[in-house]
């Protein structure tokens, strides 16, 4: 399924604010000018992060009909919206997240807890009740301000997330998951290309450009 394009529209400028820090007015600012946050909202998406899996699937066609999915870290929802969409009413999308305060997502199977603990693995296992065709993780741990950190923190879910897509994955099953570049993703990058038939890091065009997050791809799971 290919997504409809989308058109740019006009740009806002904010009026001044007492009291209103100068991060939280760029921040806003950036929203409201932001195209695929309008467009989010118009299609009604629950993040605009929905785009970055729309373009990495318009690109490599592995979100299929009748498809079972995992989506992890997957709040507030826009990839579980979009797996939805394109699985079909005959595929199955079991989304995690470790916020409390989440809704979930209708027509997917929410769990809500922390990826790192014991139990969400087990969890998991239950819910898809044998393997997956597909694991995406865009898991996120909140910023520390300190990039080397930032993304040893980020590097250490993507690889507990290969450890449970390598448990769960079936055959030709696909892993996709958010990585910060920094140095530790190259490793990750390596290990994982022994286990698919196609591995990459890809930046979807939607992902913003002063960010040094990217998704490694790898399809054609080889099961031992
Ligand atoms: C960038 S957001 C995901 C956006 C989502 N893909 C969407 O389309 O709406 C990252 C998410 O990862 C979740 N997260 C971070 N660490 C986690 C963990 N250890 N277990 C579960 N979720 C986690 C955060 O709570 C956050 O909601």
């Amino acid at each position: 399924m290919k997504s409809k394009p989308f058109v740019r529209g006009l740009t806002t400028k904010l009026k001044k604010k007492k009291g209103r820090k100068l991060s939280s007015t760029t921040w806003l600012s950036r929203q409201l000018n932001d195209p695929y946050v309008r467009e989010a909202g118009v299609r009604g998406y629950k993040s605009r992060a929905a785009f970055k899996l729309i373009e990495m699937d318009d690109r490599f066609q592995f979100l299929r009909q009748g498809l079972r999915v995992v989506d992890l870290g997957a709040a507030p929802g826009g990839w579980t919206q979009v797996a939805l969409e394109r699985v079909g009413t005959n595929g199955k999308v079991i989304s995690l997240d470790k916020q409390e305060e989440w809704d979930g997502v209708p027509g997917a199977v929410c769990i809500k807890m922390d990826f790192t603990f014991d139990s969400a693995i087990e969890e998991l296992l239950k819910a898809s009740n044998g393997t997956v065709d597909i694991v995406l993780s865009d898991m996120a741990a909140s910023s520390t301000g300190h990039a080397k950190t930032d993304h040893l923190r980020i590097m250490g879910l993507a690889e507990h997330a290969w450890d449970f897509a390598s448990q769960i994955l079936s055959p030709k099953g696909v892993f996709i998951c958010k990585v910060l570049q920094g140095g530790a993703e190259d490793t990750l990058l390596k290990e994982i290309k022994k286990s698919f038939v196609n591995v990459k890091h890809v930046k979807p065009p939607s992902s913003r450009k002063d960010s040094s997050e990217m998704y490694l791809f790898a399809e054609g799971f080889k099961k031992l």
